[in-house]
């Protein structure tokens, strides 16, 4: 069986490609979404949450692979998700039942980390990802989830420029 880092490695990998042969920001995201989901069996809910371009203080849900959610809209004030947004800060949270910010999902879930996405320096959406598993992601997953934020932002920028 291949090891973590491994498998990290090789999902970056076939990102970084995929990214050199669209320019359909969704098809990416999709990609990324399908490809986690796929290799990495404690990473229960995958999806994106973008800022609203007409309501930047809003995101919206984009491609996701997991339990469908109610919350297809989120304030930046509201949730880790609204959190890590406004904060523009990486946020793992390993018992989700533990604070009071936590905005329900999936009953099942037990920890999630939300990874902001960058653009020129400002925070355009995040990665966000739900694990049964309580105290899931770690330093390894961090760095993982921060390189997939970065193709993507790159990506935005290189669209966008
Ligand atoms: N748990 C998130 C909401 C998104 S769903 O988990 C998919 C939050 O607290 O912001």
């Amino acid at each position: 069986m291949k090891g973590k880092a491994e498998v990290f490695q090789q999902i970056i990998n076939a990102v970084h490609d995929h990214a050199a042969r669209t320019s359909d920001l969704d098809a990416l995201q999709r990609f990324l979404v399908e490809l986690i989901a796929a290799k990495l069996p404690c990473y229960d809910w995958v999806g994106f949450y973008m800022i609203d371009p007409r309501d930047p203080g809003m995101l919206v849900l984009g491609p996701f692979r997991g339990a469908p959610t109610e919350h297809v809209r989120i304030p930046l004030t509201r949730g880790i998700c609204g959190a890590a947004a406004a904060q523009g800060i990486t946020l793992i949270v390993d018992d989700v039942r533990a604070g009071p910010r936590y905005l329900a999902c999936s009953l099942e879930t037990r920890s999630e980390i939300v990874v902001p996405i960058r653009t020129a320096g400002r925070v355009v959406g995040e990665i966000d990802i739900d694990s049964h598993t309580p105290a899931a992601f770690g330093g390894e997953d961090r760095a993982f989830l921060e390189a997939c934020s970065a193709l993507i932002g790159d990506f935005m920028a290189a669209r966008a420029g």
